[in-house]
């Protein structure tokens, strides 16, 4: 082979290679965007849909632009945040909100989100009881850098409910992974439904988004 032959070779290679490296990344980024998916209804809901209805609403869209804005995946860097209010204030849709933004710049930030509810994690992770292995259902909602549980304290008083809520929020907590919590409770309830320890571990450096204004399904 001669020089000229050799450069070129040496050359595709090297390109090929790059080629390689992008498309395991894309690919990377698409399995871990798509394995905690939001709410069908709100899979393509971004911040321009949230409406604004008065002061309170604002602060909370801001909040969440804020966070969206900056995706920093890790607790001590003030990127958890706990939801609250009663149903029907849009905090599903908002959460959805947060998980889209975030992931729709996921080539760009490497920081993906990820939403799941606690009923999920719970089916999940008894839908493993028969013979399976509950670890894998632990160890794939370590996977996304920032992870959404709706509808927090809801089953929380079913049988192993809270030691597998419990569980989640410990192992995300250890390993610095934000959980943005969701939930139709009041943090006071909260502390009675799931316990101290989890809500604790849940409000570190998180900022507490009240969202208590009416229905807005009844408007
Ligand atoms: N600020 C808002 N802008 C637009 N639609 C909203 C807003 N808040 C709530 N909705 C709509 O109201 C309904 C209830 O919202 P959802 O997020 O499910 O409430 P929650 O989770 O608080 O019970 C949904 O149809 C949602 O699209
Ligand atoms: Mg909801």
């Amino acid at each position: 082979m001669n020089e000229a032959t050799h450069d070129a070779y040496t050359q595709r290679r090297r390109q090929a290679e790059i080629e390689a490296a992008r498309l395991l990344r894309r690919q990377e980024i698409e399995y871990k965007t798509t394995l905690w998916p939001v709410p069908e209804r709100y899979r393509d809901a971004r911040l321009d849909d949230w409406q604004v209805a008065g002061r309170e609403m604002a602060i909370a869209k801001h909040a969440i632009e804020h966070m969206a804005g900056n995706p920093r995946p890790v607790v001590d860097e003030c990127a958890q945040a706990i939801l609250c209010g009663r149903t029907g204030t849009g905090k599903t849709m908002l959460a959805s909100v947060l998980v889209n933004e975030i992931n729709a710049r996921a080539a760009e930030t490497g920081v993906i989100a990820g939403y799941v509810t606690a009923r999920e994690i719970i089916d999940r992770v008894r839908g493993q009881w028969n013979g399976g292995d509950e670890r894998v259902v632990y160890d794939a909602l370590l996977v996304p850098d920032l992870l959404v549980i709706d509808e927090l304290g809801e089953r929380a008083g079913t049988d192993n409910a809270l030691e597998i809520i419990s569980r989640v929020v410990d192992d995300r907590y250890q390993r610095n992974l934000p959980t943005i919590a969701v939930s139709n409770h009041s943090i006071q309830r909260l502390n009675d439904l799931v316990g101290e320890r989890v809500v604790s571990r849940l409000r570190h450096h998180a900022a507490v988004i009240e969202m208590n204004w009416d229905d807005w399904r009844t408007k």
